[in-house]
């Protein structure tokens, strides 16, 4: 674990609320990073946000040392970050958490993407797409709100993976929830594998379906995370079965097989 000052690269506007911001961590923070990993971030100077606060890791240059965080203004916090320029500094922490488990004898499979729950499967797709042996196939399915609101669909495209989208309204790809589409399309073809991040209502879908098809399901889950390296323990996930002793996000996840935890109980 890292903790620095890193300069942005570069801050952009992706959508009406979400934005992309590249930072020069440096090569001892990404030359460990895995996929589903995360980095805690705090604005350098101000009063606000108070205590650094938890992304994942959307992409990394090994050779330049950069990492890309996609993120969406929901606060003061990001709202801040949001209006800050290349050359401003930010303070990161990182890698951090257990990421994806990652096989290399997939053949067969799906990623699963709800709004800015997509930011740590592209960095799961890159080292996907670079480390599995073929014959390697995936499909990924992209959840929004609206067209405008469709992230990273050029990423996965770029990384020839067949990419599916649905949006809430209809106004691109198939009107309705993103594990329909995903239901319909991997019918008669099950994958090997699921990897998921989204809102909880999208994983508790996608649990429900996979469960029941018997295919297993990695998913990112978000949480409260003020300390990231388990001091805190406001992260608190409960755990599958009855067991009165809780994992924590911040260390045992963020990514967690969605048979190891409580489902209903994400908020
Ligand atoms: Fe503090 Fe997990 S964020 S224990």
């Amino acid at each position: 674990m890292i903790q620095k000052t890193a300069d942005i690269i570069a801050n952009q506007q992706l959508s009406d609320t979400c934005w992309r911001m590249r930072l020069a961590a440096g090569p001892a923070i990404t030359a460990s990073a895995r996929p589903g990993q995360f980095v805690m971030v705090r604005p350098n100077g101000g009063d606000r946000p108070f205590l650094p606060r938890p992304f994942s890791i959307h992409r990394i240059n090994k050779e330049n040392g950069s990492l890309d965080l996609l993120y969406k203004v929901i606060g003061p916090g990001t709202r801040r970050m949001s209006g800050l320029n290349a050359g401003d500094g930010l303070a990161v922490t990182g890698p951090l958490g257990s990421g994806f488990r990652i096989e290399q004898q997939y053949e067969n499979i799906s990623i699963i993407g709800g709004g800015i729950g997509l930011a740590p499967l592209v960095f799961l797709a890159d080292v996907l797409a670079a480390e599995t042996p073929a014959p390697f196939r995936a499909e990924v399915f992209i959840g929004a709100a609206t067209a405008d609101e469709i992230l990273c669909r050029d990423e996965f495209t770029d990384l020839k993976m067949g990419v599916h989208i649905a949006t809430d309204d209809g106004s691109a790809g198939h009107h309705g929830f993103v594990t329909e589409l995903f239901g319909i399309i991997t019918k008669d073809n099950p994958p090997d594998m699921i990897f998921a991040c989204g809102p909880p209502a999208m994983l508790r879908a996608t649990a429900k379906i996979t469960a029941s098809r018997n295919i297993p399901c990695q998913i990112s889950i978000e949480t409260i995370m003020a300390c990231g390296i388990g001091a805190c323990l406001g992260c608190a996930v409960k755990p599958a079965g009855n067991t009165s002793h809780y994992l924590h996000a911040c260390r045992q996840g963020p990514v967690f097989f969605s048979s190891e935890i409580d489902i209903n109980s994400l908020v």
